[in-house]
């Protein structure tokens, strides 16, 4: 039995930087509303053909790999967490092998939205443990800004995703009392249609019958999202997840050195931020210039910390996360 740690990261935003006031001219919203309920100033939208969410994957996975100081060649697997893949399938894993050209190896997508990529490193996490595995790349990537409503109707989902990617290369370690130390995953399907995206699905709709009955007013097409309990549901789960993760390493809320929250809303990390008493030091946001990036919020703030020395070796690193699925987890991490 291994350990596994992060030696890589990567992030790659589109240069597209969409403002609240730029919303404000699409739909009935405000900077003001935006700031004030989420935190939000500004989030990238990708130029229409520019970049898919395999084609962000693949720019901040180079990054990555540069960063770890490997070959491309290295790499035993890719875990690719979205919620917005270029196509219905193959799944963007896939083409991340053929893009960065890897050899033949095994490529998986992670269907978990804002948890993807802790659910992503609990993956690479075990693989590497059982000494399967030696180099695993795990990317988030989402292309949000396709999809989303931009009219009023919209409104209480499209200010709030952006589009972005981050990556990361973990890989063997032999000292048990650093790297990734434990994860910890759920998962509630009870809640499912609260934050979801209904079609294309095969349980939904048959293709015939949306090309017989292309309705304009079928917003099954669009995110959906019941806010305020996934508010309400979001900051009870995040605090769970936390909890669960110290405790197993016998550590306490006073021992986090870098709490990376999913950026979902900056009130709900600020709220984690109160329950565990933490300095302004001790966690990190960026939601105010991306947005929430869903699988790709943390390792884009995960390598933002740590490009701005905020993540030093023998730090305790906690990252957390909270979506749609309802799905939550948490990684503990000795860097
Ligand atoms: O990442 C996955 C996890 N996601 C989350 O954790 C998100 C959790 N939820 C939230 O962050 C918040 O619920 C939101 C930011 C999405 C919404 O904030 P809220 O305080 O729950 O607002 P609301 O949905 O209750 O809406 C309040 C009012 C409504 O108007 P009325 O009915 O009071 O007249 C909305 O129609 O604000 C209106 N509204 C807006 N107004 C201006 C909704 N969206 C907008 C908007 N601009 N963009």
């Amino acid at each position: 039995m291994y350990n596994s740690k992060i030696l890589g990261l990567g992030y790659f935003v589109p240069e597209n930087v969409v403002t609240n006031d730029d919303l404000s001219k699409l739909m009935d919203t405000n900077d003001e509303w935006i700031q004030e309920r989420t935190g939000i100033k500004e989030r990238r939208h990708v130029i229409k053909g520019e970049d898919t969410t395999a084609s962000m994957g693949v720019k901040a996975a180079k990054i990555a790999i540069e960063r770890a100081g490997i070959d491309k060649d290295d790499i035993d697997f890719i875990v690719f967490a979205t919620l917005s893949p270029d196509y219905y399938f193959p799944g963007p894993g896939v083409l991340v092998q053929r893009d960065l050209g890897i050899k033949t190896v095994g490529a998986i997508d992670i269907r978990n939205q804002c948890s993807g990529f802790v659910y992503g490193i609990s993956l690479a996490d075990q693989y590497i443990k059982s000494g399967m595995y030696q180099n695993v790349l795990v990317i988030g990537s989402e292309l949000h800004s396709s999809g989303l409503d931009m009219t009023t109707r919209g409104r209480g989902v499209s200010v709030i995703f952006g589009d972005g990617a981050g990556a990361a290369v973990l890989t063997r370690e032999e000292d048990k009392t650093k790297g990734i130390l434990s994860t910890h995953l759920h998962s509630e399907g009870q809640h499912a249609e609260e934050l979801s995206l209904i079609a294309p699905g095969m349980g939904k709709r048959w293709v015939s019958d949306i090309l017989e009955d292309n309705d304009p007013e079928d917003t099954s097409y669009f995110p959906h999202m019941n806010g305020q309990f996934v508010f309400k549901n979001a900051v009870v789960r995040f605090s769970e997840v936390i909890v669960e993760g110290l405790k197993a390493n016998q550590l306490e809320a006073t021992d986090i050195d870098m709490l990376i929250p999913h950026q979902a809303n900056l009130r709900i990390a600020q709220f984690i931020q109160r329950k565990f008493r933490l300095e302004d030091s001790q966690v990190f946001n960026n939601i105010m210039k991306y947005g929430n990036t869903t699988a790709a919020s943390i390792p884009i703030a995960l390598t933002e910390a740590w490009e701005q020395g905020l993540v030093k070796e023998g730090d305790l690193v906690v990252l957390a996360a909270f979506g749609s699925g309802f799905t939550w987890g948490s990684a503990i991490i000795r860097w």
